[in-house]
């Protein structure tokens, strides 16, 4: 299925997400993630058919995903929310700005999906990440004890759209 390329002044072009991705995006996370942080094929495609969920990825070279976001949507009464479930960067891209920029884009979707808020779960030791998003604007707002299936704690961030 075609996807609509999306272009981005000084950034790789990025897309929505298609089936034909699902591989590329796992193997993606297998380069980004220790391996009981990586998504099976299997919940990437369940994540990719569902309408509460927004997947971006930026293609590279050989049928690579050099980068993803995949952002949930929850239309909740009371707080419609954002959540960004996972941001992975190629490690040969980091540092360039690139999850900055799809974070951006990822919220600017929230947004017109009537979303107020955003927020996303951090490990606690993972620094990358946790700079990213507090110089992207969010703040902690609880801590999650022993949130990961290895036992490390999380925190949990949010902003205001
Ligand atoms: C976290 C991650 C997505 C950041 O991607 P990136 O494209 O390199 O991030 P950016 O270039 O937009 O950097 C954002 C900020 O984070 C900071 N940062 C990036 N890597 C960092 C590192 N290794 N240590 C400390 N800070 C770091 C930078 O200071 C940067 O801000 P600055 O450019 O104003 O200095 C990437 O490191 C990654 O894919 N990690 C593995 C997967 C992961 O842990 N994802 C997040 C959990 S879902």
């Amino acid at each position: 299925m075609a996807s609509s390329i999306i272009a981005a002044v000084n950034y790789p072009a990025f897309c929505k997400a298609t089936l034909q991705d699902v591989i590329p995006i796992h193997e993606l996370e297998q380069r980004c993630y220790a391996s009981e942080d990586v998504f099976s094929p299997r919940r990437l495609r369940t994540l990719l058919k569902s309408n509460t969920c927004i997947a971006l990825v930026v293609h590279g070279p050989d049928n690579r995903v050099t980068a993803n976001v995949l952002g949930l949507v929850r239309h909740y009464s009371r707080n419609p929310s954002g959540r960004i479930y996972k941001i992975s960067v190629d490690p040969s891209m980091r540092g360039l700005g690139l999850a900055t920029h799809l974070l951006g884009i990822m919220e600017d979707s929230f947004r017109a999906a009537g979303m107020k808020r955003s927020c996303a779960e951090v490990r606690c030791s993972n620094k990358a990440s946790r700079t990213l998003f507090e110089k992207s604007g969010y703040h902690v707002e609880t801590s999650l004890p022993t949130y990961y299936p290895d036992g490390e704690d999380g925190i949990k961030y949010w902003k205001t759209l």
